[in-house]
């Protein structure tokens, strides 16, 4: 069976100042020792944080990614950061098209497919979210509305190397409410399933996270579902002794 390293990944979303945020690193850094884990860890704090962070982590294997980059490598565009800035800082990853990103900047899955093909341009890996709001379950269309996202949002030439793709249920996030094991293995299994059907087989092989409302005392069983690769946190990742104890039920 094909073997997919788990990823922990913390979203950090617009919390931490220079304090706080770098102790959080700083605390994981040790957590990680020089020892080899049986997962990949990466926090995504705000832009204000990132080459702190990246200093921080460079004597361990904390990865460090952006919660967002524009779509051009660089011009007028007030207030953005490019992908390009960001893989210049040493950032992996990049976390793109989150809920709260379509919902409070109106981003579409256009521009989410357009940001990830910047993102690979950069050498980043895109972190791709989709995710079904409350009503959009209440009336039955969840994998309707996974299925556009995925095929809309992803780009062409996606694979296991440069995509991880984060189901984040809107109505999960923030709300201390999971996605039941059930729920949550029927959309991954589907995800998993779109991926290979347009990418071919060796798509199997790219991660998917799933995210809302992950801690540690639901981690273990979310974390064991088959088409489960790790998770995406919010909340949670703020707390070192937290996060570390998800990371540890993968492993
Ligand atoms: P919470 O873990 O706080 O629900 O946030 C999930 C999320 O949005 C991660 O991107």
């Amino acid at each position: 069976m094909l073997q997919r390293r788990p990823l922990i990944a913390g979203n950090w979303k617009m919390n931490g100042t220079l304090l706080d945020g770098t102790a959080l690193v700083q605390a994981l850094v040790e957590r990680l020792g020089g020892d080899t884990h049986g997962f990949d860890l990466l926090v995504c704090p705000p832009f204000t944080l990132l080459h702190a962070a990246v200093q921080l982590s460079l004597s361990s294997s904390l990865n460090i990614g952006g919660q967002d980059c524009h779509t051009a490598e660089k011009g007028a565009y007030t207030g953005d950061i490019s992908a390009g800035m960001l893989s210049d800082l040493g950032c992996r990853y990049v976390i793109l098209g989150h809920s709260e990103r379509r919902a409070d900047h109106s981003e579409s899955d256009a521009l989410v497919n357009s940001k990830t093909r910047t993102a690979w341009d950069a050498g980043l890996v895109a972190i791709v979210c989709v995710g079904e709001t409350e009503s959009e379950r209440d009336t039955g269309c969840t994998l309707d509305v996974i299925a556009k996202q995925i095929a809309d949002s992803i780009p062409g030439d996606a694979t296991e190397v440069n995509t991880v793709v984060a189901y984040e249920p809107v109505w999960a996030i923030g709300t201390g409410r999971t996605a039941t094991p059930e729920e949550a293995q029927e959309v991954h299994a589907f995800i998993r399933k779109s991926l290979v059907d347009r990418f071919g087989e060796h798509a199997a092989g790219i991660r998917i996270l799933y995210g809302g409302s992950m801690k540690p005392s639901n981690a273990t069983e979310l974390l064991a579902l088959a088409d489960v690769d790790g998770g995406l946190i919010g909340g949670a990742s703020l707390n070192a002794d937290d996060f570390w104890e998800i990371a540890q039920s993968c492993a």
